[in-house]
């Protein structure tokens, strides 16, 4: 079933000079229930201007996008949102930053607590309630992130480059434990990225996008069981495929 439809989506912004730069234009595509879908791209290419757009925090210039058949006209708890580098409050413990959503619920301190306990089995935080951010390993942060976006049981979350600021190694364990987390949750997913490797460990389809107006150069299904095994030669396969997708819209920026 479709859960979310972006149609005919085209974002226009105004330059310094008062010209139009066409950052997305006539953008469509659909996204099932339960599918985690990636958006692949060059920086640049409006990856991040699209998410918004879907978090309802920017307004398309034309077109619209479809939450189980409900337009999208502002943010709600429907769309849980992870920012660039999960942005936490660095003020609050763990479990101040899981529950932040909540207090805009309709839900008993009772039935709160039980949620954030959820949130933190789910997670694997449990006995880091009382930590700040900054007590927390990169993982753990990021985890501490997506359990805040689901805490109010989104219908879709929304997660921008959310392994981004870190190295190698720690990349492939924070995928793994993303992959589980997700998994876990059984929730349906967009994330945005740049990284190839991440598209293919992660998700079940890969939108491509070029570098000129948010062109959807291929939507490639990966089929492969989870968790993937990144040294197997239909995993290596995928890889080499999207890297040369991307090499191309790279290649147009240039001409
Ligand atoms: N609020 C804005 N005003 C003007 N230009 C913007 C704004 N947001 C993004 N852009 C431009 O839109 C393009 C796409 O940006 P973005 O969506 O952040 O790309 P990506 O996330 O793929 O790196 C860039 O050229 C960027 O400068
Ligand atoms: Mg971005």
């Amino acid at each position: 079933m479709e859960l979310l439809q972006v149609k005919d989506i085209t974002k226009v912004f105004p330059t310094p000079q008062g010209e139009d730069h066409v950052v997305l234009e006539d953008v469509n595509f659909s996204v099932n229930e339960g599918e985690f879908i990636s958006l692949l791209g060059p920086s640049g290419c409006g990856k991040t201007t699209l998410l918004t757009m879907i978090g309802g925090f920017q307004e398309p210039t034309s077109g619209a996008i479809f939450l189980d058949g409900n337009e999208i006209t502002g943010p709600s708890a429907e769309k849980g949102y992870v920012f660039q580098n999960y942005a936490l409050f660095p003020w609050m413990t763990v479990e101040k930053n899981i529950a932040y959503g909540l207090q805009f619920k309709n839900m008993t301190q009772e039935e709160k607590n039980r949620r954030v306990d959820e949130m933190l089995q789910l997670a694997n935080l449990k006995g880091h309630e009382e930590k700040l951010p900054i007590q927390l390993s990169g993982g753990m942060q990021q985890r501490v992130a997506v359990a805040r976006a689901l805490a109010c049981k989104p219908r879709v979350l929304l997660l921008d480059e959310p392994l981004g600021a870190v190295d190698f190694q720690m990349r492939e364990l924070m995928q793994n434990q993303l992959d589980m987390l997700v998994g876990k949750a059984g929730i349906t997913v967009v994330m945005v990225t740049h990284d190839v490797a991440e598209s293919v460990f992660l998700s079940d389809r890969v939108l491509v996008m070029g570098s000129s107006r948010g062109e959807i150069l291929e939507d490639v299904t990966i089929r492969l069981p989870k968790p993937r095994d990144r040294d197997s030669e239909e995993y290596i396969g995928y890889v080499e495929h999207l890297t040369s997708l991307l090499r191309k819209a790279f290649g147009r920026t240039e001409a």
